[in-house]
């Protein structure tokens, strides 16, 4: 498998997992709406690798344009990122989700179906896992979605499967990310949130560099350590690097497959504060407000299954993250340009 189609290649882990791709000389086509992303990154990305992707402004709920790229193009497998990832937004606008996410998967597998292309990479979400029970959390858990963008994620897979059943021609990696933060160690691709972030890391980055005044600390009464949530945070590079163990794999031995990529290590808001401010000599002003609606108090991964499967570690940890997230913050205080 040496050309690779990656959808969403311009995005936040799109454009790291491009990054590696070409590293390791694949070819790579990329295609994406811009939606959500700028072509910046890709440029940025040719340069720190001196390599080239091509690049085509495709939007996935175009199927005569997929057809035609499908037509015109030979690839041996895709990765699929494209899609909208905002909670909050979902819950507004439920049926911008259902039809992007969805619709735009289903004309992705339709295209790739006539070409007989049959080998997907997809990024799923540990929320797919919903409110666990108990953390560390193995891929057999039982599987909830607990709001739009949630459900999206959950019958993308289901998707996925029946087409595995029904054609078992097709091996499909469904990679099931926890919480992806960082930035590659350059600092110059990162995360560029539109408006006010919804997440953490890119929260505080923001508020270490003057743009917002202070972080909210959402809940300080949760069952954990210090009061506050626990997330599993995985730093983009590592997370980058596991789409190509995952296309290996598929290459190894077809099939369907889901592994769960995180660092199997718990980390509270507060933890994350504290590497933060250790990592970057800043001070992070912050509050406790009440607690986000729908948060879960603990979500961290059982990564066995991924570390023995796919022969995959996490090599960088939460200070390597806020280290890298300050770099890319401070380098491009305004996102790309
Ligand atoms: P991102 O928004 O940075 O990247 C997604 C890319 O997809 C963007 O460049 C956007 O322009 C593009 N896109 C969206 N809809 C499209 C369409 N219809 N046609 C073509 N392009 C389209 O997000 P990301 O953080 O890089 O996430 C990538 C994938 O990983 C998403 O599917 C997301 O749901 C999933 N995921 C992300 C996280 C996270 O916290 N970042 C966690 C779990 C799963
Ligand atoms: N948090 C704050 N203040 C903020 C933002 C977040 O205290 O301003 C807390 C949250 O309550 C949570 C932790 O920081 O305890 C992490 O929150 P994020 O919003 O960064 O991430 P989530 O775990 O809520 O969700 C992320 C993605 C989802 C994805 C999920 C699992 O946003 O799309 O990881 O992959 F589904």
């Amino acid at each position: 498998m040496k050309n690779i189609l990656v959808t969403g290649g311009t995005g936040f882990i799109g454009s790291h997992t491009v990054l590696e791709l070409l590293i390791q000389n694949y070819r790579v086509t990329v295609i994406d709406n811009l939606s959500n992303s700028k072509l910046e990154s890709l440029k940025r990305v040719e340069k720190l690798t001196r390599k080239n992707a091509h690049f085509e402004h495709i939007d996935l709920l175009d199927v005569k344009a997929l057809e035609l790229l499908f037509q015109s193009s030979h690839f041996d497998a895709v990765i699929h990122f494209a899609g909208l990832k905002a909670v909050g937004e979902s819950v507004e606008q439920p049926l911008k989700y259902y039809k992007n996410n969805i619709s735009g998967t289903v004309n992705l597998c339709e295209a790739m179906n006539k070409a007989g292309i049959k080998n997907l990479v997809f990024s799923s979400s540990a929320t797919v896992y919903g409110d666990p029970d108990s953390s560390p959390i193995p891929e057999k858990s039982p599987l909830k979605a607990v709001n739009p963008y949630g459900r999206t994620k959950l019958t993308i897979e289901y998707i996925l499967r029946e087409l595995h059943t029904s054609d078992n021609s097709w091996n499909v990696a469904l990679l099931r990310y926890f919480n992806p933060v960082g930035a590659h160690e350059s600092g110059e691709i990162g995360e560029d949130p539109n408006g006010i972030p919804n997440n953490l890391m890119p929260f505080i980055t923001q508020v270490a560099i003057g743009k917002l005044k202070e972080l909210n600390v959402f809940g300080g009464d949760y069952p954990t350590h210090d009061g506050t949530g626990i997330r599993d945070y995985i730093h983009v590079s590592d997370l980058a690097a596991g789409h190509i163990r995952a296309l290996k794999k598929l290459e190894e031995k077809p099939g369907l497959v889901v592994y769960n990529l995180g660092t199997g290590k718990g980390s509270s808001v507060m933890d994350v504060i504290k590497a933060f401010e250790k990592a970057s000599g800043k001070k992070i002003p912050y509050k406790i407000t009440p607690r986000r609606p729908g948060d879960a108090a603990v979500c961290y991964a059982d990564v066995s299954k991924a570390n023995q499967e796919l022969n995959w570690q996490t090599k960088r940890d939460l200070e390597d993250m806020c280290r890298d997230a300050w770099n890319w913050q401070q380098k491009n205080p305004n996102g790309y340009p």
